[in-house]
């Protein structure tokens, strides 16, 4: 499906985005873990969350979705009395739910399921998981050792001490999860901070663990604590509206109810850093650790915007808005420059080769370096024709950049959105007065 965008006048009012990807795949998770019903309100009703229910129904659990707006899930226990104990279980697009979901497999000892997903996760690799639950007793069987089919055979874990390479909330998050499951106390610790929705979640459930600073130890346990989770609007689909705001001349828009964990906002600390015009609350660090997710309305005003140099720690805080940061470098007075962002080459595409050559062919001065980008900003974007390659992020983007450019942009491919933001283009039409 081919859509084109074009520049017709400032975006106004306001919109509140769908629910949080992140913490919908957690929540459905860790509401088939628990053994007692628990209500999920404001499930995103996307390609990839319903991958997780369809997987999670294929275990056993019961996903009751008839009210609008509210979902409950009859979960197996987190020690899961899965009737069947194998089978086949596709993930569809979702790196996450392959990353997450063996963690609790891996724990089940003498089940065997096999993970496999659409032609863009058959490139992604799970290695990455593999490798800590084999070290906590599981045995893991894959493609070439590090793509999929993946079978994982479930097993009694034991403890380990685990240090992530990269700084990744979907390893961390497995790592855990098994963790729960296994003899003793599990430790991860990671490079830099990821997302931390997963330990959020560990609290709410009254699961034993503790951070201290970039380690998180959780021990093993009986049961979940779970009865109620409320997902807030997602910040990186809020992010796409966000930054046609801040270019799009004239603009401004009320963003609400959207998901303020400080993990996920550095791309409206960047925007700030910019001189973009964000108000809001966006949660400080020290506020993290209650536990809770913080949810609250920004409001984004177009400003005229300066370069950012984004790298180190921020990085994995803004990970899958980079691609947003080279958009609005496009628009910014001198050279905005991205680096340690090799992660990007393993998501849905290699979201680094997509960005630059996506906007490039838009008219872009942006040129890729070995861990992400160099944009020479200031003359906007003269538009053209991108191809979303199945990424979700690359067809939004594509539709903000045509919305900023002087001719318009087409984007092929653009149901691909449907994947985290179903109602994406109604959402922009209605920002435009449409
Ligand atoms: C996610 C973590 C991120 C992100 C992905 C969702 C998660 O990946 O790119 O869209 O829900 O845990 P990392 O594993 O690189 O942090």
């Amino acid at each position: 499906m081919n859509r084109t965008f074009t520049p017709d006048g400032p975006l106004r009012g306001q919109v509140t985005p769908p629910a949080d990807k992140s913490i919908s795949h957690r929540a459905a998770l860790f509401g088939a873990m628990n053994d007692a019903p628990v209500t999920v309100r404001n499930y995103l009703d996307a390609d990839d969350t319903q991958s997780t229910l369809n997987a999670l129904r294929a275990l056993g659990a019961g996903v009751d979705e008839s009210s609008p707006g509210e979902m409950v899930i009859r979960g197996v226990g987190l020690h899961a009395a899965l009737e069947t104990t194998e089978g086949r279980l596709d993930v569809g697009n979702s790196g996450t739910l392959l990353r997450l979901l063996p963690g609790w497999l891996a724990g089940q000892a003498g089940s065997a399921w096999t993970l496999d997903g659409d032609e863009s996760i058959r490139r992604r690799p799970i290695d990455r998981v593999a490798k800590p639950l084999r070290e906590m007793g599981a045995t893991v069987d894959a493609r070439e050792e590090r793509f999929t089919p993946m079978t994982v055979h479930g097993a009694d874990l034991h403890a380990i001490d685990y240090t992530l390479p990269v700084a990744t909330a979907q390893v961390k998050s497995c790592v855990l999860i098994a963790g729960m499951l296994a003899s003793g106390q599990t430790s991860v610790t990671e490079p830099a901070q990821s997302r931390d929705h997963t330990e959020r979640m560990l609290a709410r459930a009254r699961v034993p663990f503790e951070r201290d600073g970039l380690t998180v130890r959780v021990s093993a346990t009986d049961e979940l604590e779970l009865e109620e989770i409320t997902v807030p609007a997602d910040p990186s689909s809020a992010a796409f509206h966000a930054a046609a705001a801040a270019i799009v001349p004239r603009s401004r828009i009320v963003l609400c109810d959207i998901g303020l964990n400080w993990t996920r906002t550095a791309f409206f600390r960047v925007l700030e850093r910019m001189g973009g015009v964000v108000v809001g609350e966006l949660e400080q660090p020290e506020d993290g650790i209650r536990g809770v997710e913080p949810k609250g309305d920004l409001d984004i005003t177009q400003a005229p915007l300066e370069a950012a140099e984004v790298g180190g720690d921020e990085v994995p805080l803004a990970i899958d808005e980079l691609p947003l940061v080279a958009l609005l470098g496009c628009f910014a007075e001198g050279e905005t420059v991205v680096r340690n962002a090799e992660e990007l080459r393993v998501k849905e595409t290699d979201r680094l080769a997509a960005t630059v050559d996506g906007l490039r062919g838009l008219g872009a001065d942006i040129e890729a370096t070995d861990d992400g980008f160099v944009v020479r900003g200031g003359r906007g974007l003269k538009g053209g024709r991108i191809d979303a390659q199945g990424d979700h992020r690359m067809a939004m983007l594509g539709a903000v950049a045509g919305l900023a450019s002087r001719e318009g942009v087409e984007v092929v491919g653009m149901e691909a959105a449907g994947v985290s933001y179903p109602g994406f283009e109604d959402d922009l039409a209605s920002l435009r007065g449409g």
